[in-house]
C-alpha cells in the first residue's frame, strides 16, 4: 500500500512539527525503542514478521481455548491497560486472571529481560536481544496509568474533544479520513475507540505492529487523550449503505470488492459434489447458505446447489462481533481474504438485512406474490431505462423475464441490495408490496430476445 512507503519520512516530520523540534538524539533512540517495545507487546510476531509459535505458551491460562496467535501476545495476558486481572480486563472474553506488568514500572530493564526469558514466558527462543530490550524498555519506562485518563466504567477518554480535533485532523485524517472510515483495512475508528479506548490509546502511543501508523508517544499525553476523546465522537458506518453493500458481498464478495478469490474450492464445501458449480463460486456465501438465506431448509435443499449446510436466518439481530467471529473461524477463513470493512458490512447485512422470502415467493411454482398489473408503470419508470421495456436490453445477462422466472430468489436479493460490481440501484427503500409487484411484472416479460 502506498501509505506504508510514506512512513519513514512522515514520522520524524510530524514529531518535529508538533514538538517544535527535536531533543537530544539519545532521547529519541530511547523513545523509539519504547514505542517498538509497545508494538511488540501488542503483537511481536507481526512486528518482526514471523508466524506465531505453534507450541503452547508455558503460562497460558486454563479455561481458554489455546490459540497461538492469541496467547503468545503479551497484551492477551497483561491487558491493554497493563493491569492484568486488576484492570479493565478483569472480566469478559479477555479475562485471564494474570497480574499486570504495572508493578514493574521503573524496574531494571535487565531484570525484565530475565523474566521474559524465564520458564513462565520462554521468549528467549523467539526474540533477539534488541527485541527483548525494546520490550523491557517499554515495561520499565513506557507504561502510563490509563485509569487516570480513561473512565473505566463509561470507557470515555477524559479529554477535551474540541482540542483533540486539531491533532486528529492534522495527523490521523490523512490516512483515516475526516470521518474515521476511509481505511477499509481498519474498523470505523469511532466504533473502535468507543469499544476499546485502552487499545486505541496504546496504538496511538506506539503505532501498530509492522504498520504504517506513526507512534505519537513523544507528544504531550494530554493531546493524545484529547485526540482520543475526539475520535470517540466519530460516526459509525452509515447503517443502510453498509447493509446493502453487505448484501452484495453476500452474493459475490470478490466481484463486489474486486479482491482475489482462491482458485480452488472452499474447504467447507462438500467434497465430491457435482461440478455444476465452478470452484471459485464455492467461496460465495450464497452458494452455501442460499439466496433465500435458508441453506438446506430453503431452495438449495435440492438440485445442483444442494450442500446440506444450514441457513443464516437465525442470525438476524446478532451482534457484529459475533458474526465477524464466525466469518474468521476455521470453517469460513474469510479473515485474510476480506478487509474489516467488508466483514462489517456482511455482519450488518446478516443482522439487519435478511427477509423471509417465503412470504414473497411460492417455492413450488416460483411465482411472486405481487400485483404485476398495478406495478407495471413502476417497472417502466425505474427499470426500463437500463433493461428496456421488455427486459431484454442489458446484453450481459439473459432476458429479465427468464432470470426472474427461473431464480426469483436471486432476483429479489439483487433488487433489494443491488447487483455486485454493477451500477444497478438497490431498492430496499421501497415497500415490499411495490417490490413484489415489480418483480411479478418482470415474470410476465419475454424469456427470449
Ligand atoms: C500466556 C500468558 C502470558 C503471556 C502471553 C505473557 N505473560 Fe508475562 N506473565 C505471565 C504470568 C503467569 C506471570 C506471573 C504473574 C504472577 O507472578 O502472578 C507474568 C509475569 C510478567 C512480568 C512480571 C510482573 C511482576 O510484577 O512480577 C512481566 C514484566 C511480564 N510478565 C511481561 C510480559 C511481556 C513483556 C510479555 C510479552 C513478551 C508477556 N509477559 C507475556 C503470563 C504471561
Ligand atoms: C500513515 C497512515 C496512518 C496514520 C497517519 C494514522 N493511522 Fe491509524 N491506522 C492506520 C492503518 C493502516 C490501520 C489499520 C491497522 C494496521 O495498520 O494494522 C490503522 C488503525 C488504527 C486504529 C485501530 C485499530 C488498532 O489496531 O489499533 C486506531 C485506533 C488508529 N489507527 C488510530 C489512529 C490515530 C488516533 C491516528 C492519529 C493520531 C492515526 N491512527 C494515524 C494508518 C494510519
Ligand atoms: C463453502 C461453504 C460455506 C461458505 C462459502 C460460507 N459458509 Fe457459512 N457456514 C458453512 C458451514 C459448513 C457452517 C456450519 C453450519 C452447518 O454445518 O450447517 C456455516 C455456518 C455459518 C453461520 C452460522 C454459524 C453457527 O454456528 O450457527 C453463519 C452466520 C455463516 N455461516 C455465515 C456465512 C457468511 C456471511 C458467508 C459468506 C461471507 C458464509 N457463511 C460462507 C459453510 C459455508
Ligand atoms: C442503472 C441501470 C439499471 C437499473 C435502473 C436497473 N437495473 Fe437491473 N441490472 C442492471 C445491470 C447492469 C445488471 C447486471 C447485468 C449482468 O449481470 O451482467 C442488472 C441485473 C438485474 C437482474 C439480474 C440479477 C441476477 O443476476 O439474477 C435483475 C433481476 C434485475 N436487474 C432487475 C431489475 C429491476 C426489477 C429493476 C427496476 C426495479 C432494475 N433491475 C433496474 C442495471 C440496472
Amino acid at each position: 500500500m502506498s501509505i506504508g512507503s510514506t512512513r519513514p519520512r512522515l514520522v520524524p516530520l510530524l514529531l518535529a512539527i508538533v514538538l517544535g523540534l527535536t531533543g537530544p538524539a539519545a532521547a529519541d533512540e530511547v523513545l523509539s525503542s519504547i514505542a517498538r517495545g509497545g508494538r511488540l507487546y501488542d503483537g511481536w510476531f507481526k512486528e518482526i514478521g514471523e508466524a506465531p509459535p505453534v507450541a503452547s505458551h508455558p503460562s497460558y491460562p486454563t479455561g481458554h481455548e489455546f490459540r497461538p496467535e492469541r496467547f503468545w501476545r503479551c497484551v492477551e495476558c497483561h491487558g491493554w491497560d497493563y493491569k492484568g486481572k486488576d484492570g479493565a480486563f478483569a472480566e469478559g472474553d479477555l479475562r485471564t486472571g494474570i497480574k499486570g506488568i504495572d508493578g514493574m514500572k521503573g524496574a531494571e530493564p535487565a531484570k525484565i529481560v530475565e523474566i521474559l526469558r524465564d520458564a513462565r514466558h520462554g521468549y528467549g527462543d523467539y526474540l533477539n536481544d534488541t527485541d527483548l530490550s525494546d520490550l523491557a524498555n517499554f515495561v520499565a519506562l513506557g507504561q502510563i496509568d490509563m485509569s487516570t485518563v480513561i473512565d473505566p466504567a463509561k470507557r470515555l477518554a477524559q479529554g477535551d474533544k474540541e482540542a483533540g480535533t486539531v491533532l486528529y485532523q492534522t495527523i490521523c485524517a490523512n490516512c483515516h479520513g475526516n470521518d474515521g472510515q476511509q481505511l477499509i483495512d481498519a474498523p470505523p475508528l469511532g466504533d473502535f475507540a468507543r469499544e476499546n479506548p485502552w487499545h486505541s490509546l496504546h496504538s496511538i502511543m506506539n503505532g501498530h505492529p509492522n504498520g504504517s501508523m506513526p507512534p505519537l508517544r513523544a507528544l504531550d499525553m494530554r493531546k493524545l487523550v484529547d485526540a482520543l476523546a475526539y475520535i470517540q465522537t466519530l460516526t459509525t458506518r452509515e447503517p443502510m449503505s453498509s447493509v446493502l453493500r453487505g448484501g452484495r458481498l453476500y452474493d459475490n464478495w470478490y466481484k463486489e470488492s474486486g479482491r482475489q478469490v482462491p482458485a480452488g474450492p472452499h474447504p467447507a464445501y462438500p467434497v465430491g459434489k457435482s461440478s455444476a458449480v465452478e470452484p471459485r463460486s464455492t467461496w460465495r456465501c450464497k452458494e452455501c447458505h442460499g439466496y433465500d438465506y435458508k441453506g438446506k431448509d430453503g431452495t438449495y435443499a435440492e438440485g445442483p446447489h444442494r450442500t446440506g449446510i444450514s441457513g443464516v436466518m437465525s442470525w438476524t439481530g446478532a451482534t457484529q462481533k459475533s458474526i465477524i467471529a464466525v466469518l474468521k473461524d476455521q470453517t469460513h477463513r474469510f479473515g485474510g481474504l476480506m478487509p474489516e470493512r467488508d466483514l462489517l458490512d456482511i455482519a450488518n447485512f446478516l443482522s439487519r438485512g435478511l427477509i423471509d422470502m417465503d412470504l414473497a415467493i411460492d417455492r413450488a411454482t416460483k411465482r411472486i406474490n405481487g400485483d404485476a398489473h398495478k406495478y407495471e408503470a413502476h417497472f417502466q419508470t425505474i427499470c426500463a431505462t437500463c433493461h428496456g421495456k421488455d427486459g431484454t436490453m442489458v446484453r450481459t445477462m439473459p432476458p429479465l423475464g427468464r432470470v426472474a422466472s427461473e431464480d426469483p430468489w436471486r432476483s429479489l436479493h439483487n433488487l433489494l441490495n443491488g447487483h455486485p460490481g454493477d451500477p444497478m440501484p438497490a431498492l430496499r427503500a421501497l415497500d415490499a408490496e411495490i417490490l413484489n409487484g415489480i418483480l411479478a411484472f418482470t415474470q410476465t416479460l419475454p424469456t427470449r430476445r
